[in-house]
């Protein structure tokens, strides 16, 4: 409970290039979906856009600074902060996730707004210029570790908060 990050992450830190994503999809969207199923999805506007649509099953609530910005899909909320939008998922659900990109990562990082990371630890090294981490093991207890088969193999790695906010 609380809020969770979920990323992507190449061995040299590595989510994002030129908007997207630094490497074909690896299979790990099906976990994906099953841990965010239900539950509100929170995003900066690029990530937004680079998914193109909103994802079904789950709230998406999008951040800008933009205020006439249009996300396309009357069921999508936009919110001109971290905390709008935080707050406002946590109206829907008391689980509320942190999907990208990298500039949304760092602040709620920095700010010791998140509780849990869910990360997918993906064997590769592309060039990008959207990173994230390190995890800093002072911080970040791992508490699951899950071996998947993909294109290439990878690792989706739970680590809690060592101390309370
Ligand atoms: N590997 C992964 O798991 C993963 C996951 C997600 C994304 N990504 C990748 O990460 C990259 C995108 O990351 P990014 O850092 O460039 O962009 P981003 O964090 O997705 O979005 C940045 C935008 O969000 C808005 N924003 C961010 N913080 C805000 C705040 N506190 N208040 C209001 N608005 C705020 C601003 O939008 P405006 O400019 O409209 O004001 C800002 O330009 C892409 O390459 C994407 O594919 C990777």
């Amino acid at each position: 409970m609380g809020v969770t990050i979920v990323v992507a992450v190449g061995e040299n830190g590595v989510i994002g290039r030129d908007g997207r994503m630094p490497w074909p999809p690896t299979g790990d969207m099906r976990q994906f979906k099953e841990l965010t199923w239900g539950h509100p999805i929170v995003m900066g506007r690029t990530t937004y856009e680079s998914i193109g649509r909103p994802l079904p099953g789950r709230t998406s609530v999008v951040l800008t600074r933009r205020p006439d910005f249009d996300p396309g899909a009357p069921e999508v909320l936009v919110a001109g902060s971290l905390d709008e939008g935080l707050a406002r998922a946590r109206e829907l659900d008391e689980e509320v996730f942190l999907i990208g990109g990298a500039e949304v990562y760092a602040e709620a990082l920095a700010r010791d707004l998140v509780d849990r990371l869910v990360v997918t630890h993906v064997p590769l090294a592309p060039e990008g210029d959207a990173c994230f981490g390190p995890i800093d093991p002072q911080r970040w207890r791992e508490t699951v570790r899950e071996r998947h088969r993909g294109t290439p193999d990878y690792e989706i790695v739970t680590y809690e908060r060592t101390v309370p906010a």
